[in-house]
């Protein structure tokens, strides 16, 4: 499992969820974020080891697996690649100013990583048959979200991995690949999205079924995990309510007319040029 920070991370809820459904696992997540966060702590609380490794880095992948592969005494049933991280958002760039160091960090990090973890895990044939490969998205990647930056493009690329390899593997090996798209959810990662917290209001009135938690994140992963699921393979599954099936709610759309009739407070004017896309 990867990305678990701390509790309110997806993957610590999946990671857990996959715990009390008898799965044994191990954590991984940077040397920074294990000093900095709490997945150690996770690690003890289920009984199991957390092995720190860049997701951008194959030699720390290899060294993962192998370790995993010993700690649980045989090949590995399931994946989760939970990571994202942007230095443009980080650092406030706008999309028609990135930084392009930055954007190759951003797209290193939330996307190619995810091919780095199946190739380096393909190579060293580290997954059993039937084996089940999860990573997380975000519908960013079919339309455009205001404040959502370079992610976009990474979650784009992601997803494209995720179809590319899991034809490779499932021709090869059996092995399937899919990415859920998850509704906005509150973590370190999803905060540092520009105006986020309107973002998820917006999201949970749109949504016939309100936003997706992280928890309900956690048990959809289980169920792509499970046997249940064998010849799914290669899709990009929404977990999000029906967000992504909607135009315009009763919801929105009272919202929305509220704000009519006051003066938009959207900042000055130079700003809102450069700001309101
Ligand atoms: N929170 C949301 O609104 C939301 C919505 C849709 C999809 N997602 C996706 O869910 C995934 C998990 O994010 P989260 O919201 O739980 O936030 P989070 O901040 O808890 O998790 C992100 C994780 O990525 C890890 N990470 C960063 N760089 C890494 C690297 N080089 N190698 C290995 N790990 C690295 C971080 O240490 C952290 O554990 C991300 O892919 C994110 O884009 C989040």
């Amino acid at each position: 499992m990867f990305g678990a920070l701390n509790p309110d991370s997806i993957a610590w809820k999946v990671a857990e969820r996959a715990h009390e459904e008898g799965a044994t696992l191990t954590l991984t997540n940077t040397a920074v974020a294990m000093r900095m966060g709490e997945t150690q702590k996770l690690a003890e609380k289920l009984g199991t080891i957390a092995i720190s490794a860049d997701a951008t880095n194959v030699g720390d992948l290899s060294n993962l697996f192998l370790k995993s592969i010993e700690y649980l005494g045989g090949k590995i049933d399931f994946i989760l690649h939970s990571i994202g991280m942007s230095p443009n958002v980080r650092k406030e760039r706008h999309y028609s100013d990135l930084d392009y160091n930055y954007l190759n960090k951003t797209l290193d990090i939330s996307a190619v990583s995810f091919h780095k973890v199946l190739q380096t895990a393909r190579k060293l044939d580290a997954i059993n048959e039937w084996g089940s490969v999860v990573a997380l998205s975000y519908v960013a990647a079919q339309r455009t979200f205001y404040g959502y930056n370079d992610m976009a493009d990474a979650k784009a690329l992601l997803e494209s991995i995720g179809r590319s390899f899991g034809y490779i593997y499932g021709r090869e090996r059996r092995v399937r690949i899919n990415t859920i798209s998850q509704s906005p959810t509150i973590t370190t990662a999803g905060s540092g999205v520009k105006g986020f917290d309107r973002l998820l209001d917006f999201a949970e009135r749109m949504s016939p079924l309100g936003n997706a938690t992280a928890e309900d994140c956690a048990e959809y992963c289980i169920t792509l995990f499970s046997d249940l699921t064998r010849r799914v393979t290669m899709q990009n599954l929404f977990n999000d309510g029906g967000f992504s099936s909607m135009g315009m709610s009763l919801l929105a759309l009272q919202q929305y007319e509220k704000g009519l009739h006051k003066d938009c407070d959207c900042g000055e004017e130079g700003e809102q040029e450069h700001d309101l896309e």
